[in-house]
């Protein structure tokens, strides 16, 4: 059955907010690649590059559905962080915004009897719990490392070490 076309559009609207994400976390890498903090960099690297794979993960749902992509603007990212926390506090709160949308898309999805949508959504559902702990995890740290320059390059480290080889 070919895709509901309000949904699809709402579908189109968070293709578009998955790679605002992308292009928010790509400026916060570069932002950490001229602090030489090369930890959190390849972090949000690496998370820019996972919300590009939500956006294709939606992308992939409207095509086989029968939809059209239609990719829209994406605004020009903030670029300065007074410090890691203050990057990570700006994720979390995008991440929060990210699982509203997704919750609204399944209510929208559940309201039209999109059951097919409903079930593509499931994933979401259960990767931005995953999300927001993991930035409130890192939050924590970062907090706890405050204004030392010190404690933020062992976690800095830390960070690095947990990067798969580029
Ligand atoms: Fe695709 Fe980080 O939400």
């Amino acid at each position: 059955m070919k895709i509901e076309s309000q949904v699809s559009e709402a579908l189109n609207a968070q293709i578009n907010n998955e790679l605002r994400a992308s292009y928010v976390y790509l400026a916060m890498a570069a932002h950490f690649d001229s602090d030489n903090l090369k930890g959190f960099a390849s972090f949000f690297r690496r998370h820019a590059g996972e919300e590009i794979d939500h956006a294709m993960r939606i992308y992939d749902f409207i095509v086989k559905r029968g939809g059209t992509v239609e990719l829209k603007g994406i605004a020009v990212p903030e670029k300065n962080f007074r410090d890691p926390a203050a990057a990570i506090r700006t994720a979390l709160a995008m991440e929060a915004d990210v699982t509203d949308q997704i919750h609204k898309l399944f209510e929208l999805a559940h309201e039209v009897k999109e059951y097919g949508t409903q079930n593509m959504l499931h994933w979401f559902l259960e990767e931005q719990i995953d999300e927001e702990d993991l930035f409130r995890d890192l939050l924590e740290q970062a907090e706890a490392a405050g204004d030392s320059r010190w404690h933020l390059m062992v976690l800095d480290n830390r960070l690095l070490g947990a990067a798969p080889p580029a």
